[in-house]
């Protein structure tokens, strides 16, 4: 009897361990490093901060320089140079994240999970195979271009809205933080919380036009520039829909079983008001301020909350860090490494080196290369603009808008130990020649198995397209 009982109470146990965490995996766009609350006192992020500080914020997650590079890493597993999307962002060009790869989504599925996606797409829609519902979602609302009006959903004089297959009209005028949260409850409400669920948020916020309802704005009395008042504003917006979804979940009983990893996908644009001070540069750089992400996790399965994690992550590592957390089969030839034991447990980070990018496509970079291993990081070419370290704006004017210190078709070398100098200041290119060669080879290495960036003009069929679907934007040019 005591043994029956005793093997009961070991089943009921295993069971409860085996049950698999929902997850949130929540994507700011353009969000810089010194645009949180839990960075910078004059940012209004309650929500997210609360949470962050509950879980494990990341000192040095890393994601790629733009949209659509970084986002097809947190789908793959795969570095772009390996993938052929490294080279700035998909337009409407008959290009999509290769459809020979297995996504997380549906990786996630294998086991169980049920997988929604809301919000900006970004990784090609020239054929229904690259869209979202496709590509492992069972549900899909949004939109397939880099950015739109918040509140038309416009893009190009087209309408860029779909939920899943079909094009959604009547959420004309709705500002798309509101749009987003409302669908992402709804699912939440709806969800049978016994069947793990799998939500993939990448928001509008805070990426360019720089739109958002006054009365996030009007949060920010005291900044006097009003880019940047209403940029704090979006990102206040953002805040809020994630205290709307993490309250949904609660009072659904489903918060305590979910894991979330909140990232942005690249460092803030700094002339459309973002800020990533103290780091040197921006969004479309390979210098940390656009490379280094804002980024955290929290909830389900970690267990020493309250820390700021500084082993090495990239973005890349979110897939198989992911299907280890759901307990998910591993796919094999991943870039990424699986981190889940590192961050959970708070032990080192399996990585201790890893490609910013590579890039040799001529426009507008004249090619780059940037390379990190251990404390060291070497750059080969022009990072890219914009450079410089610039605090947030709050003059009355813009005034810092193009600060480059290095152009197009230069060719600099730069070597920094990010230990000692994280904010680039000192290049010691000219001091440590061998470092410099050493870490050349080590590009060398990784360039046997580069391939091409898909980089061709943008498609005029895919106008003609969007006119015939009565002015919306729609698959069936490739
Ligand atoms: C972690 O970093 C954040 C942001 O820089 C800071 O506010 C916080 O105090 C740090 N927490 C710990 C435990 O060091
Ligand atoms: C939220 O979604 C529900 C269900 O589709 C709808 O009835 C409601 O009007 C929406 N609310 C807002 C504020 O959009
Ligand atoms: C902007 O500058 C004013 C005047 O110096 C100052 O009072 C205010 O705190 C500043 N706001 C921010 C967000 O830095
Ligand atoms: C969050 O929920 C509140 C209360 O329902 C609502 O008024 C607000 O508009 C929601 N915010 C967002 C961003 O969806």
């Amino acid at each position: 009897m005591r043994l029956l009982v005793a093997t009961i109470l070991l089943l009921h146990l295993s069971l409860i361990s085996a049950k698999k965490p929902h997850i949130l995996f929540i994507v700011a766009d353009d969000l810089g490093w010194n645009d949180v609350g839990f960075r910078n006192p004059d940012m209004i992020t309650p929500n997210i901060d609360k949470i962050a500080y509950q879980g494990v914020i990341f000192e040095s997650a890393y994601v790629l320089p733009v949209c659509s590079p970084s986002r097809s890493t947190f789908m793959s597993g795969m570095y772009p140079y390996h993938t052929g999307l490294q080279h700035i962002v998909i337009g409407d060009q008959k290009v999509c994240l290769p459809l020979h790869l297995r996504t997380l989504p549906q990786q996630l599925k294998e086991v169980g999970y049920a997988t929604h996606a809301v919000g900006k797409w970004h990784l090609g829609f020239c054929n229904w195979n690259c869209t979202p519902t496709y590509r492992g979602f069972d549900s899909y609302l949004g939109y397939y271009h880099s950015q739109e009006d918040y509140y038309s959903h416009e893009q190009g004089g087209y309408l860029d809205f779909n939920d899943g297959e079909r094009v959604a009209r009547e959420f004309n005028g709705q500002y798309s933080t509101y749009v987003y949260t409302n669908r992402t409850t709804n699912i939440i409400e709806a969800h049978d919380p016994d069947v793990p669920l799998f939500m993939y948020l990448p928001y509008q916020n805070v990426h360019y036009p720089i739109q958002v309802p006054e009365k996030y704005s009007n949060m920010y009395p005291h900044v006097f520039n009003e880019g940047r008042k209403k940029f704090s504003g979006m990102v206040s917006a953002l805040d809020e829909a994630f205290g709307n979804i993490t309250n949904a979940l609660f009072n659904k009983g489903m918060l305590e079983n979910t894991l979330i990893l909140f990232t942005t996908d690249n460092g803030a644009e700094v002339f459309m008001y973002g800020d990533n001070y103290p780091l040197r540069g921006g969004k479309h750089t390979l210098w940390e301020g656009g490379t280094r992400g804002t980024s955290f996790m929290a909830g389900a399965g970690i267990t020493q909350p309250g820390i700021n994690y500084t082993g090495l992550i990239h973005s890349v590592d979110w897939m198989p860090t992911l299907l280890a957390a759901a307990g998910a089969p591993q796919l094999p030839g991943l870039d990424g490494v699986n981190q889940w034991d590192s961050i959970r447990l708070n032990q080192p980070s399996k990585r201790t080196e890893f490609i910013y990018n590579l890039d040799d496509f001529p426009i507008p970079t004249q090619g780059h290369a940037g390379i990190r291993v251990g404390d060291w990081k070497l750059l080969l070419g022009y990072p890219g603009q914009t450079d410089g370290w610039t605090k947030p704006m709050n003059e009355t004017k813009d005034t810092l808008l193009l600060n480059n210190i290095y152009f197009a078709g230069d060719t600099p070398t730069f070597l920094f130990n990010i230990a000692d100098d994280p904010n680039e200041y000192n290049n010691m290119a000219d001091k440590r020649p061998d470092i410099v060669a050493k870490l050349t080879a080590r590009i060398n290495e990784y360039r046997l198995t580069y391939v091409a960036a898909n980089y061709p003009p943008s498609d005029p069929e895919a106008r003609e397209v969007a006119k015939k679907n009565g002015n919306a934007w729609a698959p069936g040019w490739c």
